[in-house]
Parts: C-alpha cells; sequence; structure tokens
C-alpha cells in the first residue's frame, strides 16, 4: 500500500455503503481524509460511517439518491458546514443488471441510465458549482470496463458506462484550466456485492453454475485473476493526488491484460 496522506480533505463518496466506495471511504479515512457518504442504504452507510469514527477517522453518512438534484445539493451544504469545502469527490454509485436484449424494459433503461449516467451528471454539476467557489478540486468517476467495451447482455449498463466517458472527457475539459481535473477508473470484474447477484445472471447467460462464475472470468483475463479492490484503490489515489496533476480526462483501465484500447 503507498503511504500518501490526505490529511484535511473533504471528500464526497457516493455509493459508499457498499463494495469499492466504501472500500475508498474506509482507505482515504486513514489516510486522513474527512468523508461523507451519499446513498440510499441507510444501515450500511450508518456502518461504514461508525466504522470509520471508532478507528479515529472522520465521517458522515446523509441519505441521497444521485438522481434527486435538490437532495443532492442539500447534503453537500451540511457537508460543507460540517467538514468544510469540499475538494474532491468520487461517483461510485451504480446499479447493474445483466439481461437480454430484447428482453430488457424500460423501466430498467430508466433505472440504470438515471443512476449510472444522470448521477454522475448531477453529482458532477454540484461538485464543479463547489469547487470553483474553492478554487478547485477533484473529481473520480467509477466507469467500467463496459465503458470501453460492447458486452452484451449488458447493453443498457454499457450505454451508462459509454456516456459517463463521455461527461468525464467533457467535463475534464471544460473546467481544465480552473484547477478541477475530472478522471474515471474502468475496472473489470471486482468481486463486490454487486457480483453476489450478477453471478447468477451470468450463470444463465454462459449455461454455467454460479459458483462457476467468478473462476470462469479468471481464466479468460491474461493475468488469471480478478480486479482486486486494493488495485482500485491504488488507482484511485493516484487519480486523487497531485501524483496525477497533469491527468485530466482520463481513464485508468484496470483489465489484467484484457482490454487495452
Ligand atoms: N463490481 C464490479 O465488477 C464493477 C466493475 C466495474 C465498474 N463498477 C462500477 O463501480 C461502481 C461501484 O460498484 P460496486 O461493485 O462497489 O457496487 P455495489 O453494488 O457494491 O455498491 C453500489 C452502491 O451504490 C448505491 N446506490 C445505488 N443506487 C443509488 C442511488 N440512486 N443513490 C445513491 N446511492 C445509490 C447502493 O446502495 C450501493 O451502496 C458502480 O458504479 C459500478 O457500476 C463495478
Amino acid at each position: 500500500m503507498n503511504t500518501e496522506r490526505m490529511d484535511g480533505r473533504v471528500f464526497v463518496i457516493t455509493g459508499a455503503a457498499s463494495g469499492m466506495g466504501a472500500a475508498m471511504a474506509h482507505d482515504f479515512a486513514q489516510r486522513g481524509a474527512k468523508i461523507a457518504i451519499f446513498d440510499l442504504d441507510d444501515e450500511h452507510g450508518t456502518k461504514v460511517a461508525d466504522e470509520i469514527i471508532a478507528a479515529g477517522g472522520t465521517a458522515a453518512y446523509y441519505h441521497v439518491s444521485v438522481t434527486d438534484k435538490a437532495a443532492i445539493q442539500q447534503a453537500a451544504d451540511k457537508v460543507e458546514e460540517q467538514f468544510g469545502p469540499i475538494d474532491s469527490w468520487v461517483n461510485s454509485a451504480g446499479v447493474s443488471r445483466m439481461v437480454p436484449f430484447l428482453d430488457s424494459s424500460e423501466e430498467l433503461w430508466d433505472l440504470t441510465i438515471d443512476v449510472n449516467l444522470k448521477g454522475v451528471f448531477l453529482c458532477c454539476q454540484v461538485a464543479v458549482a463547489k469547487m470553483l467557489e474553492h478554487g478547485g478540486g477533484v473529481i473520480l468517476n467509477m466507469s467500467s470496463l463496459s465503458g470501453k467495451k460492447p458486452s452484451s447482455w449488458q447493453t443498457i449498463y454499457c450505454a451508462s458506462k459509454f456516456g459517463v466517458q463521455g461527461l468525464t472527457e467533457s467535463i475534464a475539459k471544460e473546467f481544465a484550466d480552473q484547477n478541477i481535473r475530472v478522471n474515471a477508473i474502468c475496472p473489470g470484474i471486482v468481486p463486490t456485492e454487486m457480483w453476489d447477484r450478477l453471478k447468477y445472471e451470468y450463470a444463465k447467460k454462459r449455461d454455467l453454475d454460479p459458483e462457476e462464475v467468478l473462476p470462469y472470468f479468471k481464466k479468460n483475463i491474461p493475468m488469471h485473476r480478478l480486479v482486486d479492490i486494493q488495485d482500485v484503490i491504488n488507482a484511485a489515489v493516484f487519480l486523487l493526488t497531485d501524483n496525477s496533476s497533469y491527468l485530466t480526462g482520463q481513464s485508468i483501465k484496470l483489465t489484467g491484460g484484457e482490454w487495452m484500447d
């Protein structure tokens, strides 16, 4: 683990009740950052905040849907009252389903696009406005390998993550000369809570037993392992600190050699 410090920095991390968002919240708090968790899962969001505080860190949980601009704005105002100016924002909230294209419903389209794409749009608007008031900041969007590479049975998810790429690059360009950097991470398979359900859906797609799904992926990845959450944290720390001060509008593809485009 690298020892980069984040003392005094104020983070919003969406989707930090679970998975990669929660892992980043714990890690960045240990580096001295103050963490605001925006999520809908009150039980786990509160648990992550309590664990950070119990370990000597600073955190608070806010019930916020990333689809609701007024709620994001209100919570961001409260974060600034509680912790000070927001200088760092990670968009990790997301939903994912694996369904054949012709069975993909309009409801699934609305949900996926609302959370994964409109959510990033709204959060970036609030984040950028705050950062402009304070002289700058850094934004990290959790995209996906599915933001770079097409995937059958994941049409809507791919559309949302390809969209995140467009948002990331366009916002980065517009604010590059105002000390705001915007980058993305595109991981392959990270065995988080998201895969607790997805493995059943992928098993249907490939006619596998659900327990064979993750080993099946490993076999087909050149490095023969899945993305470790520590790989995500390492890339995130790089993109969120001055180590990457000349990078904006970029995406780090964490794919173990699977995808290099
Ligand atoms: N797990 C993977 O293999 C993988 C790979 C590539 C990219 N991603 C992306 O990385 C991000 C994090 O994935 P994860 O595996 O940690 O997922 P996860 O399911 O473990 O966590 C997602 C979190 O988002 C929250 N959330 C959902 N809808 C929300 C809303 N409207 N408002 C606020 N919060 C909401 C959930 O409550 C949950 O806490 C997602 O954007 C996902 O698409 C995941």
